[in-house]
């Protein structure tokens, strides 16, 4: 994954702005240091697709400056009232709320210029923000709710497999694939996100504020861990990714590199 995160970091210092102080907002929170696995699922889709991975690199980009803005937002104290992020203070602990909050306009609409000449992309990244903000205005009301399953796996489909759905699909879309391979592939970002998100709920009740670089116990009401305890989280995890690995198999052997990344996500410290 390194490799990749390279070509994102060298993009997307060009994408950012670089004068006054929304710009300033807007770089810290973007280079606090994010893992970047949604521009690497982008990289990874082209290069399953056999297509050069410049035509991605402003998907990739938009993808992660659009993920950056719910994390901001995610932070402020009427959300998850969190203070750190990417292991730094988080933008509204720096630059106070309400730059933090014109920040997150400033990076969302940025991600939307730069997608904006490849509009099939630009409409699978808009759909799948909508259902974020839908994910995190069902998440905030699950606090002390009973969640059955069924209603768990909804939010975190919304929360998180929607945009990494919209890495994959969009990606596909720029490399011209055909439907069965974009239905494989959706497939398989539905169960990852599922994977990627209880991954979170579990990490946020096992690991340390240090290793995170954010928060624990931020999310100890309303994730997986919560409601099914840790075992049964562990369990449907590892679930999930055999069912995203399996979503690849009509791809063949050139499968491998998003296989990778499935195993990448169960297998991570933070
Ligand atoms: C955090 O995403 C929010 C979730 C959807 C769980 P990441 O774990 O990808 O965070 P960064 O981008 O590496 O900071
Ligand atoms: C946030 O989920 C998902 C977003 C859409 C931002 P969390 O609230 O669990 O993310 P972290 O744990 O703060 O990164
Ligand atoms: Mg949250
Ligand atoms: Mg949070
Ligand atoms: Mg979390």
């Amino acid at each position: 994954m390194s490799k990749d995160k390279l070509i994102i970091e060298k993009a997307l210092e060009k994408y950012l702005p670089r004068k006054g102080e929304l710009a300033k907002a807007m770089r810290y929170s973007v280079f606090a240091g994010g893992k970047r696995f949604r521009p690497s699922l982008c990289l990874a889709t082209a290069r399953v697709l056999g297509c050069p991975l410049s035509k991605v690199i402003p998907l990739a980009c938009a993808v992660e400056l659009v993920h950056t803005f719910t994390l901001v937002h995610d932070d402020l104290p009427a959300m998850d009232n969190s203070d750190l992020r990417r292991g730094k203070p988080a933008c509204h602990k720096v630059f106070g709320e309400a730059l933090a909050i014109l920040a997150g306009d400033g990076l969302n609409t940025l991600a939307f210029k730069i997608i904006a000449y490849q509009p099939k992309a630009a409409q699978e990244l808009a759909g799948a923000l909508l259902a974020v903000v839908e994910g995190q205005v069902r998440d905030i009301k699950s606090v002390n709710q009973k969640m059955t399953l069924a209603k768990l796996r909804a939010v975190h489909g919304w929360k998180t497999a929607a945009l990494l759905k919209a890495c994959v699909r969009g990606s596909a879309m720029i490399c011209g694939a055909k439907s069965p391979a974009i239905k494989a592939l959706t497939n398989y970002a539905q169960h990852l996100g599922l994977a990627f998100q209880i991954t979170d709920d579990i990490l946020d009740v096992t690991s340390t504020r240090e290793k995170l670089g954010k928060p624990v116990e931020s999310d100890v009401k309303k994730g997986f861990p919560y409601f099914f305890g840790l075992e049964k989280s562990k369990v449907l995890v590892v679930a999930e990714k055999n069912k995203a690995v399996k979503a690849l198999d009509s791809l063949g052997n050139a499968a491998g590199p998003l296989k990778s990344l499935a195993e990448y996500v169960i297998g991570r410290v933070n």
